[in-house]
C-alpha cells in the first residue's frame, strides 16, 4: 500500500522505496540515538527538541544532517525548526520516502512576531499548563494525592523523617541506613553560618523575617569562595549547606531582634528539634520535635507552585543556586502563596470566638475577599497535606489547654462548607499556622519556618532544572496601541495630536 501523508502503519510496506515501516522506524531510532547519544529505549513519539539536555540546538543540526545522509532526504532551513520531535521527524521522513510532498506539521508560534490574525489561546496564570517534565513530585488534584518520587506523603509522614525525605527529594531514592547516617551527619556539621552573614542581618532587626531570610540567602552567595567551584561535588556541598543553614539564619535573626545572642546549633539534635532549639532557646520536647519534623516533611515539595517556578525561571537563565533560592523565598512570602500560613492566624484572632466564624466569613465573602487557608490552584478536593496537620492541630490544641484555636478553625470549616463542596477546600496553610502558634513560634516566623521545610524541595527542583535546562521564556499577546508616530515633546497633549487622540479613544 501507499502511505498517505500523516498515516502510519505497523506491518505495511511502502510502495516506493519498498521499506517496511518497522525498518524505517528502527533505522530512525538508531539515527536519533546515535546523533543525540541517547539510548534507543528512551525514544518515544513525543520526545522533542530541547526536552532533554542531549537534544540541544547543535545536536539538532547534527541530527538533521544524519537524517539527510541516512535516508537521502533533503531538509531545508525552514523545515529544520518544524522537525521538533521524533514523531514529526518520522512523519517527514516517511512522507519524503513515499514521494508525497513533505507536509511538516505546523509548530506553535515560537516567536513574538507580528500579532496573530486570531487571538492566541491564553492560559492566564499558566493555569493547567505543563511547562516541563519532573521526577520529583506528582500531584493528583482530583483525588487529593501527593507523592514525592513515587512515595505517598501519607506514608512518608507516618514512617519517614525530614532528613530521609530531604535525601529522597535530592537524590531520587530513599537512603539505606549508611547513606542516611552520612547525609544526616553532613547536615548537622554544616549548620553554622558565617559571622559575616550575621553582620548583614543585624541591622534588619525590625524587618519581617521572610525579608531577612531572602536577604541572608542572597548574602551567602557573596561569602562563597571566589570564583565558586562548579564541580558536582561542590554543588552537592552547596545544597547540604543551604538545607542546613536556612534554619540557622531564621533563628539567628529572631534572636538578634530580641536582643539575644544566637545560640549555636546543637549537633546532637535532629533538623526539626535543632530548629525549635535555636528559635525558642529552650530544649523542645520529643513530641514537639516530631510534630515539626512531620510538618517539614509535608512542606518539603509541591511541584510547580509559584515559588518553585520562580526559582526554576531564575535557574534557567544560568543564575546560581543562591539567586534562584532568593527568588523562591521572595515569591513564597506573598499572601496568596506561603504567606497565607501567617494570615490564617490573623483570621483566627479576628474571629476570636467560634460562634463568630459564620458571620465573619459571610462578611469576607460579601466583600469578595478570599478566606486564607482555603482554595488551591491544583486541588479540587482535600489537600492531602492537611490530613495530618488537622490531627496534630486538634491534639495539640486540647493538650495545651487552648481548645478555642481548633474550635474556631472547625467553625470556619463549617462556614466554608458550601464553598468546599464546590472545590474550594482547606489547604496546607489552614492548620499549620495554629500548630506553630501552639509550639510557641511567633506569627511572623510561620512563613520562614515553612521555607525551612521547603528548602530541599526547591533545591531538588533546581538540580532538575540545571540538569536539563532550557531558558523559560513564554509569550505575551500584545493588545496595546498599534504602531503610531512618535510625537515630539512640544506636540504632546495638543488637541488633535496622536497622543490626545489615543487618550480620547480610551476614555
Ligand atoms: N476563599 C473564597 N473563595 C475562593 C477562595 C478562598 N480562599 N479560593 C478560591 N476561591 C474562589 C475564587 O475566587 C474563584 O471564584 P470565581 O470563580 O467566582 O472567580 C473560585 O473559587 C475558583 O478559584 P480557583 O480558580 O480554584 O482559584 P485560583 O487558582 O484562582 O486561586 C488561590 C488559588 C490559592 C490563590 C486562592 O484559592 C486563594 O487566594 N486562597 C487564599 C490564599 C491561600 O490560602 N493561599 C495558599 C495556597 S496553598
Amino acid at each position: 500500500m501507499v502511505f498517505e501523508s500523516g498515516q502510519r502503519g505497523t506491518d505495511d510496506v511502502f510502495e516506493s522505496g519498498q521499506r517496511g515501516t518497522d525498518d524505517v522506524t528502527t533505522r530512525l531510532r538508531a539515527v536519533v540515538a546515535q546523533a543525540l547519544q541517547i539510548r534507543e529505549e528512551t525514544i518515544f513519539d513525543g520526545l522533542g527538541y530541547r526536552l532533554i539536555s542531549e537534544w540541544d540546538s547543535l545536536a539538532h543540526v547534527g541530527l538533521m544532517l544524519d537524517l539527510e545522509r541516512e535516508f537521502g532526504v533533503s531538509i531545508d532551513t525552514d523545515t529544520v525548526a518544524t522537525l521538533d520531535s521524533f514523531g514529526t521527524i518520522e512523519l517527514y521522513v516517511r512522507n519524503s520516502l513515499g514521494e508525497a510532498p513533505p507536509e511538516p506539521p505546523a509548530t506553535p508560534g515560537t516567536s513574538e512576531g507580528p500579532p496573530p490574525a486570531t487571538p492566541p489561546a491564553i492560559e492566564r496564570g499558566l493555569a493547567g499548563v505543563y511547562f516541563d517534565t519532573t521526577e520529583i513530585a506528582s500531584i493528583d488534584g482530583q483525588r487529593g494525592e501527593l507523592l514525592y518520587r513515587g512515595y505517598d506523603i501519607q506514608d512518608l509522614v507516618a514512617c519517614s523523617s525530614f532528613e530521609e525525605t530531604a535525601y529522597l527529594l535530592l537524590h531520587g531514592a530513599l537512603p539505606d541506613a549508611a547513606e542516611l547516617a552520612s547525609f544526616d551527619a553532613e547536615l548537622r556539621a554544616a549548620r553554622a553560618v558565617p559571622d559575616a552573614v550575621l553582620d548583614v542581618i543585624r541591622p534588619l532587626r525590625h524587618a519581617h523575617p521572610s525579608e531577612v531570610l531572602r536577604t541572608a540567602v542572597s548574602a551567602l552567595a557573596s561569602l562563597e569562595d571566589s570564583p565558586p567551584d562548579a564541580s558536582p561535588a561542590a554543588d552537592l556541598q552547596r545544597v547540604i549547606r543551604l538545607t542546613a543553614q536556612v534554619p540557622t539564619l531564621v533563628a539567628a535573626h529572631h534572636a538578634l531582634r530580641r536582643d539575644r545572642s544566637p545560640v549555636a546549633p546543637d549537633p546532637e539534635l535532629s533538623h526539626a528539634a535543632n530548629y525549635l532549639w535555636m528559635v525558642n532557646q529552650t530544649r523542645p520536647s520529643e513530641r514537639a520535635a516530631r510534630i515539626v519534623d512531620r510538618v517539614f516533611i509535608l512542606h518539603a515539595d509541591h511541584g510547580a507552585n509559584a515559588s518553585t517556578f520562580a526559582a526554576r525561571v531564575a535557574a534557567s537563565t544560568g543564575s546560581d543556586v543562591y539567586a534562584a533560592l532568593t527568588a523562591a523565598i521572595a515569591t513564597f512570602s506573598g499572601p496568596l502563596h506561603g504567606g497565607a500560613i501567617e494570615h490564617v492566624l490573623t483570621l483566627v484572632r479576628e474571629i476570636g470566638r467560634p460562634e463568630r466564624a459564620a458571620a465573619y466569613i459571610r462578611e469576607l465573602r460579601a466583600n469578595h475577599k478570599v478566606v486564607m487557608g482555603f482554595g488551591h490552584r491544583v486541588y479540587r478536593t482535600e489537600d492531602p497535606r492537611s490530613r495530618y496537620l488537622q490531627t496534630a492541630a486538634r491534639e495539640l490544641s486540647y493538650e495545651l489547654g487552648q481548645p478555642d484555636l481548633i474550635e474556631i478553625l472547625d467553625a470556619v470549616v463549617e462556614a466554608m462548607r458550601p464553598y468546599s463542596e464546590k472545590g474550594v477546600g482547606v489547604n496546607v496553610d489552614f492548620y499549620a499556622g495554629v500548630i506553630y502558634r501552639l509550639l510557641d513560634l511567633p506569627q511572623d516566623l510561620f512563613v520562614p519556618s515553612f521555607a525551612v521545610g521547603r528548602t530541599p524541595g526547591w533545591l531538588a527542583q533546581l538540580q532538575e532544572q540545571y540538569a536539563n535546562n532550557i531558558v523559560i521564556r513564554p509569550l505575551q499577546h500584545y493588545v496595546g496601541p498599534r504602531r503610531r508616530p512618535y510625537p515630539q515633546l512640544a506636540e504632546r497633549g495638543k488637541a488633535g495630536s496622536p497622543e490626545s487622540a489615543s487618550l480620547a479613544a480610551r476614555v
